[in-house]
């Protein structure tokens, strides 16, 4: 059976950063209160013309740059967002498309702020089972504009953007090394946004009630949040055969640093084991994990040969923990791939693809 390395990594997050401060001009609330009870400082906000699959497709093309793959070279692409582009199609599809991955399979999964870790598992068992040699799994959020600003409750929480794993099949032993998933839709309503669907499709009155933001009941969450996340790094553990000892670092789900404490008093832990940089970002949900784990590598914090464990935890309720075996790109004779090149192709194949179904449906037309 192969193993399924994660061998490419990158993030994205647009430029315009919001402060406590200047959040303090659109509600009552303050910068000592927000870092005192959410640790956070300041997120980044997408600009008008950015998405979800814009953010998506720019992180992507850096975790391609480093496993050195092309998109077109890719078997599957996995997109999980709690802000997606739209109910259908999937944004998995538009980054596809965006990057040129001309033979990849592509489709979104639902999951909140635990979708990155069920879609790196995904990904994960499908090159295990052998029937696909490499995915890209992308968390992208545009949460901006999903929140209500006039909501004080959650608009200090959540921030804008992207990042992205590509995962290959290899016989070298290690990368994912075992995985947990759990659900509990009892607690549906403590997290959602519950406008837009078929439940309360989009009215004037679904519109004047907020339906289309999110809704959170905070304390909810919090009690879910500090109760699962230690039990599922503990489990993923046992399931790997692995002990806490053996582990060199955990990239927790980035919402609130009292979160990541209280998981880190659970597991008898020091602060300095998690990667943590809520302060920087706010909750990027889908997006947190993998933004932290490129900042993790970046500072040295996450190297080869470790054991690293991802714990995360969303809406749903849903969460999950992963652990890896940190082994990085896979060493081979191949040439350089400049994935801007990908990128240029993608949009050009794009549009002949688009003249050319215009075409097609005109002379389709004058058949019928
Ligand atoms: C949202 C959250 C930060 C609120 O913190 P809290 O300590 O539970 O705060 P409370 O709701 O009890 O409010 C405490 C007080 O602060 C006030 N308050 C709430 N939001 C405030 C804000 N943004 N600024 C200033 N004061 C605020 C409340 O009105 C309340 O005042 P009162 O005591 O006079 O009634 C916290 O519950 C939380 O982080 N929950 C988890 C949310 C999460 O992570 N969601 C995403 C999961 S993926």
């Amino acid at each position: 059976m192969p193993f399924a390395h994660i061998t490419g990594w990158g993030m994205y997050v647009p430029e315009p950063i919001l402060t406590n401060d200047d959040i303090s001009k659109l509600v009552d609330t303050n910068d000592a209160w927000i870092r005192d009870r959410t640790g956070i400082r300041e997120r980044h906000i997408a600009r008008e013309h950015e998405f979800p699959s814009t953010l998506g497709v720019e992180a992507a093309l850096k975790a391609l740059a480093v496993a050195n793959l092309a998109p077109t070279d890719l078997d599957l692409i996995i997109c999980t967002s709690s802000s997606p582009e739209y109910i259908f199609p999937a944004t998995a599809c538009l980054i596809q498309d965006q990057i040129g991955a001309t033979k990849a399979g592509a489709f979104d999964l639902q999951a909140a702020c635990t979708g990155f870790i069920f879609a790196t598992n995904m990904a994960a068992q499908a090159i295990r089972s052998g029937s696909i040699k490499s995915a890209l799994v992308v968390g992208t959020e545009v949460l901006s504009r999903m929140v209500n600003w006039k909501d004080r409750n959650t608009c200090i929480l959540f921030g804008d953007g992207a990042g992205a794993f590509v995962l290959q099949a290899s016989d070298v032993p290690g990368g994912v090394i075992s995985a947990v998933m759990h659900s509990d839709g009892s607690g549906a309503d403590a997290l959602s946004i519950p406008g837009g669907g078929t439940r309360f499709p989009a009215t004037e009155a679904t519109l004047h009630e907020g339906k289309h933001f999110v809704q959170m009941d905070g304390k909810e969450v919090f009690r879910f949040a500090t109760r699962v996340m230690g039990r599922a790094v503990v489990e993923a553990l046992e399931s790997a055969n692995m002990k806490i000892e053996d582990v060199q670092c955990i990239v927790p789900h980035q919402a609130n640093y009292r979160i990541i404490e209280t998981a880190a008093k659970y597991l008898k832990l020091p602060i300095d084991k998690f990667v943590i940089n809520v302060e920087r970002y706010g909750n990027t949900s889908t997006a947190s994990i993998p933004i932290a784990t490129v900042e993790g590598l970046q500072k040295g914090r996450i190297n080869t040969g470790d054991k690293v464990v991802f714990v995360g935890f969303g809406g749903g309720l849903t969460w999950g923990a992963m652990v890896v075996e940190w082994t990085g790109p896979i060493p081979a004779n191949k040439k350089h791939i400049y994935t801007e090149q990908y990128r240029l192709f993608a949009r050009l194949r794009s549009l002949l693809r688009r003249v050319w179904r215009h075409i097609e449906g005109f002379f389709s037309r004058k058949e019928l």
